[in-house]
């Protein structure tokens, strides 16, 4: 049909799809997945207990919970070719550069594409990309740090191996740090989903043509990293390791950001969705004191977040345009704490939001939902007559 094309640049005001995974209400600041409050969850559930819930809609009983954690453990192995692409990439690459690749290459090493008429191999699809992704994601530090490429141990949880992957060296006892696995935990719970972000959108597209589930979530990887959606988290541990170096001027951060001919942004503020505080934000802002308090950690940095907060909250710029912390503000900051680096920031982003980028595909195919292709509206030459290289 050709019709009236309107132009919705971002998507600011247009809706792609229908969907039941997760609620948000950007006036109120709510947050809720598959109708239960992100502060419930944060609180009371683990981080794969809401991954089953986000996926398959239902909060898992015991049963049914063991059950997935051990379904997601016996695909922990990984081929061990995939550490041959890891040796190609120069140590100095990007980690979400190399996860959406190693992302991506699982599809060599797993070409069965999902039926998606089957919900026994949607669910081992589930648990073969959950397990999958996170090895490869704890390889990926690995790699950077030198350390051997380890496994699974089938003898702890998700969170407490992954910190294991993470950190245990072979000539160490590694103690896992109870404090270290609830801040985690709590961190990829408010990170599992968030309807139709930048990234969730990019795998909802690609996989609309039906390309496979690893495609799709090696795209979200690759949308999740610019500095503007999941890159965030990274950009903002810099914003604020410069403003301590610049001697701790917020005031002159924050007008840099309001200059219209400065494209510096005071990153880890704003949302496209919430005109209030991000609800994860508060979380996390508070999960940031309580964890840097429990391991003893004083992070300058953390001062420097919160005096650049309150000048930012009190500016009339910032609160003419809504602009508040989001869940990138104070994420990085706990990171740091439990000893992850920054390049790994956003490596982290994606591995909570896996199961959210996971659920949204197979709602999308579910719904049988048609090829994303938009229309534009054209603004370039009319016919002309084809010009001979001898007269161009
Ligand atoms: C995430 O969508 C999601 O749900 C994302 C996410 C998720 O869970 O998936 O929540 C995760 O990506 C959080 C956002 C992380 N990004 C950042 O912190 C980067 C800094 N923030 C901005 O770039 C921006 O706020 C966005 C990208 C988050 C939102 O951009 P919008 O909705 O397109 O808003 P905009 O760029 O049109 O800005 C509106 C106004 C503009 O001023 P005017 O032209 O109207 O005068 O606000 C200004 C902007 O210049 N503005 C900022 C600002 N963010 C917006 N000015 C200074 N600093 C900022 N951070």
């Amino acid at each position: 049909a050709t019709g009236y094309i309107t132009i919705d640049q971002g998507f600011k005001n247009t809706g792609s799809c229908q969907s039941s995974i997760t609620f948000l209400d950007g006036e109120k600041g709510i947050l809720r997945y598959r109708g239960y409050s992100i502060e419930d969850l944060a609180e009371k559930a683990s981080f794969i207990e809401v991954s089953y819930a986000v996926i398959f809609g239902e909060l898992p009983t015991k049963t049914q919970l063991e059950k997935f954690e051990d379904d997601i453990r016996k695909h922990t192995l990984v081929n061990e070719e995939m550490k041959d692409i890891i040796d190609g990439f120069p140590k100095n690459a990007h980690p979400m550069g190399i996860l959406s690749s190693l992302t991506s290459a699982l599809t060599a090493f797993n070409p069965k594409p999902v039926d998606v008429d089957s919900q026994e191999a949607i669910y081992n699809a589930v648990c073969k990309t959950i397990a999958k992704f996170s090895v490869l994601s704890t390889w990926v530090h690995r790699k950077r740090e030198g350390f051997p490429m380890n496994y699974y141990d089938n003898s702890k949880g998700y969170v407490e191996n992954f910190l294991t992957m993470m950190f245990a060296i072979p000539t160490e006892e590694y103690k896992v740090n109870p404090v270290v696995v609830d801040a985690l935990d709590k961190l990829l719970i408010l990170h599992a989903d968030h309807e139709q972000n930048c990234s969730t959108s990019t795998v909802r597209v690609v996989g609309s043509s039906h390309a496979g589930l690893f495609a799709s979530i090696s795209a979200g990887v690759s949308a999740l990293w610019g500095p503007l959606h999941g890159g965030a988290n990274q950009a903002v541990i810099e914003m604020l390791e410069a403003i301590k170096a610049d001697g701790g001027d917020v005031e002159k951060f924050i007008a840099k950001a309001k200059d219209k001919d400065d494209p510096f942004r005071l990153m880890g503020f704003g949302h496209r969705v919430y005109k209030n505080f991000d609800p994860r934000a508060k979380i996390i802002k508070k999960a940031a004191d309580d964890v840097l308090a429990a391991l003893g950690v004083n992070d300058p940095v953390l001062d420097i977040a919160k005096t650049l907060e309150k000048a930012a909250l009190e500016d009339e710029y910032f609160k003419a345009r809504n602009l508040y912390p989001n869940v990138d503000f104070y994420s990085g900051i706990i990171y740091r704490a439990l000893g992850i680096p920054t390049e790994m920031f956003t490596v982290m982003f994606a591995v909570g939001r896996l199961p959210g980028w996971i659920a949204q595909w197979i709602e999308m195919r579910l719904n049988s939902e048609p090829i994303g292709r938009p229309r534009q509206v054209y603004t370039g030459e009319n016919l002309r007559a084809f010009k001979e290289i001898s007269n161009r």
